[in-house]
């Protein structure tokens, strides 16, 4: 582990933590009271320095207000079995986070700034981590760019900025997902595989048309012909399909490249399911509803954990399921938490203490 730069802290004198019912903690709603900033110019990062959480003020010519380069990440903190408090993949949403950086033309944020400034932000408000299973300790480092200027060029200064948050489980009912034909979230060549702003924005329109409808999410496909699958809003997506477990693949550039994902695969793999991930198109899932073969779908991300979905419904699609009876995602999500949790054997050294 690389040793800290000097990070200069700055204490709050009142916790925040009094008013907050951390068993009752929705996602996104409470901060800790620290958050982590670092300063970009000249072609160098500044030290970073930890200070209360608080508003911050920007100018009104901020060309990440104006055009959007703006990217983040989404990790996780649990607390362990032992009393430790260890987060999950960290190096892994660090390579993303500069992948994204690199796309948006924005500088890359080094290890020392990103994982030891975590860790360290960490340990100062530590007692925010709850313990309870799903619940834990949401990440969200940031960055923007930071020029008063509103002509068209990359940003010559960023702020990279780290939020924690204590969280419980993103959606707490098997969801109901529309299967888009119309709308499209990314295409080959594009930003799909960024964690940049835009991609959520742009989703938020066709997403709010099916929650009219009465969906929770949208399950995006190919933005040529509406006929391979992508992923769903806020996560990627599995289907459980006899001992197969199918995912896309992520060669379009379309996709998230999700951890949880990359999870999925290993734990599933570890249970001896047939990975499948491929172009998998509408109908081939219709197909393999209509034969009993399709038994579980899900969605996995950093804050959506393992989703069930209960149904599925598009154009020539109509799929019901009874999530009770599931038994392989429930499986899976286990083996995940009881990692994340302590219960087992890190095996994957997946884990990264904060001390
Ligand atoms: C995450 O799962 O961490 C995400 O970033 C998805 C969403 C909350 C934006």
């Amino acid at each position: 582990m690389i040793d800290a730069m000097e990070i200069k802290i700055t204490r709050k004198e009142t916790s925040g933590l009094k008013d907050v019912v951390l068993e009752n903690a929705a996602f996104g709603r409470h901060f800790c009271d620290h958050m982590l900033v670092a300063n970009y110019a000249d072609g160098a990062w500044s030290n970073p320095e930890i200070m209360p959480y608080g508003q911050f003020s920007i100018s009104p010519a901020n060309a990440a207000l104006h055009y959007g380069q703006s990217i983040f990440e989404g990790i996780k903190a649990f607390r362990m079995a032992e009393g430790d408090i260890a987060i999950f993949r960290p190096h892994d949403n660090w390579l993303r986070f500069n992948r994204s950086a690199q796309r948006m033309e924005m500088p890359s944020v080094p290890e020392e700034i990103f994982i030891e400034g975590m860790r360290k932000l960490i340990a100062l408000d530590a007692e925010w981590v709850p313990g309870m299973l799903d619940h834990s300790l949401y990440i969200r480092p940031f960055m923007f760019a930071a020029d008063p200027f509103i002509g068209v060029r990359p940003s010559l200064t960023y702020t990279f900025m780290i939020l924690i948050s204590p969280t419980g489980p993103y959606f707490s009912q098997p969801m109901r997902i529309y299967v888009e034909d119309q709308f499209v979230r990314a295409t080959p060549g594009g930003v799909g595989f960024a964690k940049t702003a835009g991609n959520y924005a742009a989703a938020m329109y066709p997403t709010n048309l099916a929650r009219q409808k009465g969906f929770d999410q949208i399950l995006w496909t190919d933005a040529q012909e509406h006929k391979y699958i992508e992923e769903i809003g806020v996560m990627n997506v599995f289907f459980v399909v006899g001992n197969q477990l199918w995912t896309p693949s992520l060669e379009s550039g379309t996709i998230l490249h999700g951890i949880t994902r990359d999870s999925v695969i290993t734990i599933g793999k570890e249970m001896g399911l047939e990975i499948r991930e491929d172009r998998i198109t509408v109908d081939e899932l219709v197909e393999a509803y209509k034969s009993g073969e399709l038994r579980e779908v899900f969605g996995a991300g950093t804050a959506a954990i393992i989703s069930p979905i209960k149904e599925l419904v598009g154009a020539n699609v109509n799929m019901q399921f009874d999530v009770d009876s599931w038994t392989v995602s429930p499986a899976i999500k286990k083996r995940l938490n009881d990692i994340r949790y302590g219960q087992a054997p890190d095996d994957y050294n997946w884990m990264v203490s904060i001390y």
